[in-house]
């Protein structure tokens, strides 16, 4: 291992992962552990240099303070202790306010640590330890073209070549082009073993006459989970699946102080005979660092910057119950925006960028005779954590020549709007 590691002992507080970004900031790797983690475990975690404790207002779980194992103390490691004071530990800080000018003289003078965090160190270290769980036995991605999954593709292909299977479901409610990007990059300039399921009329049929969005949102994830679990079975001697998790969703799933904000997905989907060993060698990595890892792999900016997209696509843009005519004018809208704020400088500004396609119609005026189309709905909207949203004030003539070109080329539209709504009360999609 090429990185020198500070761990932070999770005692409650709320901003483990603002000081673990701290001491990654200073080009030192760090990694948050539950507080009741054992001697010998701690003293396993390669090149570790010093451990936090970090207390905090979630330090009483089921009416019980908790603290770490004093064996801990006997490592030999340095300790820094912020809002905790153990007899034991070298340095105490009552808070984060006096312990914060501290940090880099603990990480650099007292732990030695060396500043050896970069992409290039991680990329190789991931390799060798996927190469080492893996060995010569074949992984199994499922690749959505997303961020995250695209990246540890990348990193896979890197580690193990052609023990990597792909699969790609196009569920047919992807954006313009997506599932050919995914193709061109990974099976033609990747050479990644890449299996291409068209799956648009299966979606489409089941989908059929279904308006209520959560029913939508249930058959498409029960339906790739289906796809996904038949792609599976075709495929002999797979004994991992590959996962794009990354450190959020960790986090959000809950630690062992912290309350649970959403069910991390996992293979819980998947029947009991074909449950995998996991491989998520980006679970240690904030969302801006999968990006750098993406961009050191080499993969296009396109899709490492990629907009934050819903896993059921289009399909909770075109509102209600979905129909051919309606997909077609979100699909072809939602491309013109993109190339508009392309074109714009927008696209590495706005947070997500969209448009919806309601299923009402309005009367219209269309080479001076009468028609009756669906309106198309543009949202942009900035957000930090997706909690909340404001919208982007968009420049009004960029706006017009969106306006004009989807009023030009996309059919059975006749009208444009601007959502100005911000979340709350709206929420960012519509569906
Ligand atoms: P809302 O509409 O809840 O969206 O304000 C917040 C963020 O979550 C995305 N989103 C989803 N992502 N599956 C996903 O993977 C979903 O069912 C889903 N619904 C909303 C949305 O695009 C926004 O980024």
């Amino acid at each position: 291992m090429r990185q020198d590691t500070i761990v932070i002992l999770d005692l409650g507080s709320t901003e483990n992962t603002v000081l673990a970004r701290e001491i990654r900031a200073l080009g030192v790797y760090s990694e948050i552990y539950a507080h009741d983690i054992t001697k010998e475990e701690l003293t396993a975690i390669p090149n570790v240099k010093g451990v936090i404790l970090f207390g905090g207002e979630n330090r009483v779980v089921d009416g019980v303070a908790i603290d770490v194992s004093p064996e801990l103390y006997e490592t030999g490691l340095p300790f820094m202790a912020i809002d905790h004071a153990p007899a034991k530990c070298s340095e105490t800080y009552a808070n984060w306010e006096e312990a914060q000018p501290q940090l880099k003289a603990f990480v650099f003078d007292t732990c030695k640590a060396e500043a050896n965090w970069n992409m290039e160190n991680f990329i190789a270290d991931q390799v060798e330890l996927i190469r080492n769980q893996v060995g010569d036995r074949k992984v199994l991605l499922a690749l959505s073209g997303g961020v995250d999954s695209s990246v540890v593709a990348a990193l896979l292909i890197k580690a193990i070549g052609k023990q990597l299977v792909c699969v790609h479901v196009n569920h047919g409610l992807m954006r313009k082009g997506e599932s050919e990007s995914v193709i061109e990059v990974f099976r033609n300039q990747m050479d990644a073993n890449l299996i291409y399921v068209d799956a648009t009329e299966r979606y489409l049929t089941k989908l059929e006459g279904v308006a209520d969005p959560e029913q939508k949102r249930k058959i498409i994830g029960a339906e790739f989970i289906r796809i996904f679990e038949e792609e599976a079975r075709k495929l002999d001697g797979i004994d991992f699946l590959g996962q794009g998790t990354i450190y959020p969703d960790i986090i959000e799933s809950g630690t062992k102080t912290a309350k649970m904000v959403k069910s991390h997905h996992n293979v819980g989907g998947l029947p009991e005979d074909l449950q995998f060993e996991l491989v998520e060698p980006l679970k240690q990595l904030f969302k801006d660092e999968v990006r750098a890892c993406g961009v050191a792999l080499g993969l296009p900016e396109s899709m490492v910057y990629r907009q934050p997209f819903p896993g059921p696509g289009l399909g909770v843009r075109c509102l209600g119950a979905i129909t051919r005519d309606r997909l077609e004018a979100v699909r072809e809208s939602d491309a013109i925006l993109r190339e508009e704020f392309e074109k714009a400088g927008l696209n590495r500004k706005v947070w997500q960028y969209f448009t919806i396609v309601p299923d009402f119609k309005s009367v219209g005026v269309r080479d001076n005779a009468r028609c009756f189309d669906y309106p198309v709905i543009i949202r942009a909207v900035n957000t930090i954590d997706a909690m909340t949203a404001s919208i982007e004030r968009l420049d009004w003539d960029v706006l017009a020549k969106i306006t004009d070109r989807i009023l030009k080329e996309v059919k059975n539209v006749n009208r444009v709007c601007y959502d100005v709504s911000p979340k709350p009360t709206a929420t960012i999609e519509w569906e």
